[in-house]
């Protein structure tokens, strides 16, 4: 395969290469990434991560390992080993979909490597389109808050909701950026803040707990988010604590944009309630663990629950900004995610 470069993933002798995302943002790893095994356990651990940057490593995978000569019926079982790999990002399931129907070709080794890199430079075009069509919606001078990571770290482009900041802010629209840090895994305090450190985006670090009074003082004009599933009624999926910024946007009369290419989209997963929740390891609520050494402070026995994304439901969402455009509460609400008959 060519050699391939995005902010966070690598193609170089025929080879994928992901960026640890969990050293970031003190230590630059590239981790080699020669086998199934190897992927999973990067997803899962978090080193590569976001829903769109998910799919599309464990699609260069597969191709990677067609290339490298696994033949038809094994390159079948990874692709469902991958698509086990994290359940709530349908952005997987959505490319390794693609990707099995390359796999079904006779000639499944040159398919599978086109679909690829085809879903790489998709992602790249449709971050493009996000970004046009959120910045349309920020007014200058905008105090805007953020959760997680949306940018170049997630996807394969200029990323979601992170890339229409970007957009507005090279447009001189941006005053600041809120950052929630983004508990537990801190995805904001460590990654958007690098990002938007790289970017010169203007930005202050809060803890999630600090969002709510910003916004009592009238200091967040508007608060932009991205996804991991959108289901048919508009309900969707992202990290957590983005269900309390919704219910605290509402209260305070804040828009609360969703940014996300279609990819994320499910039309066949009725509501939010449908959408599987990933449960995570009680060491990440206890305390810290990995490169900042393991630090305790819970007591050993503490009972923990650690949900990796909540559901904010469709009602508390003003737009939800697409590859396509801005879709309105009124489509939603008139079906524009239900199947397609
Ligand atoms: O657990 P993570 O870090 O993979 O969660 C990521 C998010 O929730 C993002 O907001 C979402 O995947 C969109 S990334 C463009």
């Amino acid at each position: 395969m060519q050699t391939l470069s995005t902010t966070s993933l690598q193609v170089r002798d025929n080879q994928l290469w992901i960026l640890d995302q969990q050293a970031l943002p003190q230590q630059k790893i590239w981790c080699p990434t020669p086998d199934v095994a190897t992927l999973v356990g990067h997803i899962k651990a978090l080193r590569v991560r976001g829903a769109p940057l998910i799919g599309l490593s464990a699609s260069l995978l597969l191709a990677l390992l067609a290339e490298n000569g696994m033949p038809q019926a094994r390159l079948a079982d990874a692709l469902e080993v991958l698509r086990a790999s994290r359940p709530t990002a349908v952005n997987l399931m959505n490319n390794l979909d693609r990707m099995k129907l390359a796999l079904a070709q006779e000639n499944f080794v040159t398919a599978l490597t086109f679909e690829a890199l085809r879903l790489v430079e998709e992602d790249k075009a449709l971050c493009n389109s996000i970004a046009e069509a959120g910045n349309a919606l920020i007014k200058p001078g905008s105090r805007l808050l953020t959760h997680c990571n949306t940018g170049g770290l997630a996807t394969a482009g200029v990323g979601t909701a992170l890339g229409v900041i970007a957009l507005a802010h090279q447009q001189g629209k941006v005053a600041n950026i809120w950052v929630d840090e983004t508990r537990p895994l801190l995805q904001g305090g460590r990654l958007t803040a690098w990002e938007l450190g790289e970017l010169g985006v203007p930005y202050q670090l809060i803890c999630d707990s600090m969002a709510a009074s910003l916004m009592a003082q009238q200091q967040v004009d508007a608060i932009w988010v991205g996804a991991d599933r959108i289901a048919a009624n508009g309900d969707v999926a992202n990290k957590i604590g983005t269900y309390s910024l919704a219910v605290l946007a509402h209260y305070h009369g804040i828009p609360f944009y969703v940014a996300a290419p279609h990819t994320t989209l499910d039309r066949h997963c009725p509501n939010g309630a449908a959408i599987p929740i990933e449960q995570r390891d009680a060491r990440e609520v206890t305390g810290v663990a990995g490169r900042f050494g393991d630090v305790q402070w819970a007591p050993d026995n503490a009972r923990v629950y650690n949900p990796a994304f909540d559901v904010t439901p469709a009602a508390l969402i003003s737009g939800w900004v697409l590859d396509t455009g801005v879709v309105t509460p009124a489509q939603v609400a008139g079906g524009i995610f239900q199947p397609r008959v």
